[in-house]
């Protein structure tokens, strides 16, 4: 058997794309509810538009995404039937503290968390917790200018202490931050980063990503001390770039992009900042401003595993004019003309995956969990109301075959694979529900009509044999 006995498989959400209720019980505003559906989006999610409060005749999805704040319970019994291992989820910030930079948490949101966990464990369910999935509180976005500010890591550190103490013994498993990489191609979204003209984008980028860096290690110290149980992960949006051609500038072009996003994991992984990216830091004139014993925390507290999301390889070249055409939306890539595209534009490559692994373990030689992967694309009921979704079920088949690879002939250290989007739930890229990923069907469309109603699809009984089987039996019937 490929898979080791204990394989975590399940599914994957986040608060903002799923959970709706935006006001409720206290709720405060935050980053991710005020991107809106359609062409704004990008502008407000890069942090180039300025969007801070709703505006009038625009579709915001977060508000009220699947309303999973009030279909928990029958969401969860059905990832159990599915045989989820593990179901990853994020914590809403502001759900627990509202503004973010308050002593003491909101009970009811705490309380809110607890029932999620609490239901998890009912069918034996681990939860696999993301501290923060893209949110930022948006008093902290407007007071402090989010993560440019250091007072964040102190805030931060505020919201771990809670929690970490409040769900030991109910959570295990945790991720400090979603796909940290995100904050160099989507800083809004990825941390709550807005720019003003005169600001050198690279240097507030960069600086905030060193406070996300500290307070990461700050969280895995915290976790340890609270429970020598609890592990923690870091995450990283992940995908191969090949070069376009063997042209010596092209393979050097595929080492530094990847580069550009293994700096954040070389750092919480090995805990240190790696020579090239000083290198590269202070070619670009990017000062770090640091605090005593910053380094010293980074090197002490490194993470237990490595997770990523993998949805597509890419391409690097240095000639300008295929540059031009790129393709894809946030990780724009020069098109692979060995590889189809989904309906968004996202080439799909399964040895990609098996590649990506490689080059991961072959780096940090931890243990690595996939906590994303998916086909984005349109579902059409048939007239029973049943999603025939081969197209899915081949995707993924395909993605667990080379993970299977990666483990049985390549010797990868894998603790367990979540897919995207279990649930039918609202795309962070374009606000869309149209774009779905779901084993679990959503009647909801991007305008926000619909009952919610939940439906299986016929990839619900196919990732049931899967988990069934531990991935022994990948065939579609
Ligand atoms: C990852 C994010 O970038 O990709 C998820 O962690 C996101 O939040 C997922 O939903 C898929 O992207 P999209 O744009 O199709 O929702």
């Amino acid at each position: 058997m490929a898979f080791r006995k204990d394989f975590l498989w399940g599914g994957a959400t986040a608060a903002n794309q799923c959970e709706g209720g935006y006001n409720l019980d206290g709720r405060g505003l935050a980053n991710v509810d005020l991107a809106p559906l359609g062409e704004k989006r990008m502008g407000v999610i890069t942090g180039q538009d300025k969007m801070f409060e709703f505006v009038d005749g625009e579709i915001y999805p977060a508000k009220e995404a699947i309303d999973m704040y009030h279909h928990y319970e029958e969401d969860i019994s059905l990832f159990a039937e599915m045989g989820f291992k593990t179901y990853r989820m994020s914590i809403a910030w502001s759900r627990i503290f509202p503004r973010g930079d308050e002593s003491e948490p909101n009970e009811a949101g705490l309380e809110f968390y607890e029932k999620i966990f609490k239901e998890c464990k009912k069918y034996g369910i681990e939860p696999l917790v993301t501290i923060t999935h893209f949110d930022c509180p948006m008093y902290l976005v407007e007071k402090y200018g989010a993560w440019r500010s250091r007072e964040l890591v102190g805030f931060y550190e505020n919201l771990c202490n809670v929690i970490f103490n409040r769900y030991k013994g109910l959570v295990k498993y945790w991720l400090t931050f979603n796909e940290i990489n995100m904050i160099l191609h989507a800083p809004f979204m990825g941390a709550g980063l807005y720019f003003a003209p005169e600001d050198n984008q690279d240097q507030v980028k960069y600086q905030a990503a060193h406070h996300e860096l500290v307070a990461s290690a700050i969280a895995t110290k915290i976790a340890h001390e609270v429970d020598p149980e609890m592990k923690v992960g870091c995450m990283l949006a992940a995908g191969a770039y090949y070069p376009y051609s063997p042209k010596p500038e092209d393979v050097f072009e595929s080492r530094q992009k990847d580069r550009e996003s293994y700096f954040f994991i070389d750092v919480q992984s090995r805990g240190e900042y790696p020579a090239y990216a000083l290198k590269e830091l202070e070619r670009k004139g990017i000062e770090i401003k640091m605090e005593d014993g910053d380094l010293e925390l980074l090197r002490e507290n490194t993470v237990d595993f490595v997770s990523f999301s993998y949805y597509s390889s890419r391409v690097a070249t240095t000639d300008e004019e295929l540059l031009a055409k790129t393709e894809g939306n946030i990780f724009a890539s020069v098109a692979n003309p060995y590889l189809k595209a989904s309906e968004w534009g996202w080439q799909i490559d399964p040895m990609g995956l098996r590649i990506t692994l490689n080059d991961i373990y072959d780096r940090y030689q931890k243990p690595l969990f996939i906590v994303e992967n998916g086909l984005g694309a349109k579902d059409t009921p048939n007239e029973n109301g049943y999603v025939v979704d081969d197209y899915r079920i081949d995707y993924l088949s395909q993605h667990i075959q080379a993970m299977k690879d990666a483990v049985e002939l390549d010797g990868v250290d894998l603790m367990g694979y979540t897919t995207w989007g279990c649930i039918d739930l609202v795309s962070a890229g374009t606000g869309q529900m149209s774009k779905r990923y779901g084993f679990i069907y959503v009647d909801k469309d991007d305008e926000g009509n619909g009952t919610l109603k939940r439906s299986k699809k016929k990839s619900f009984d196919w990732y049931k044999k899967v988990i069934a089987t531990n991935g022994e039996d990948l065939t579609n019937n």
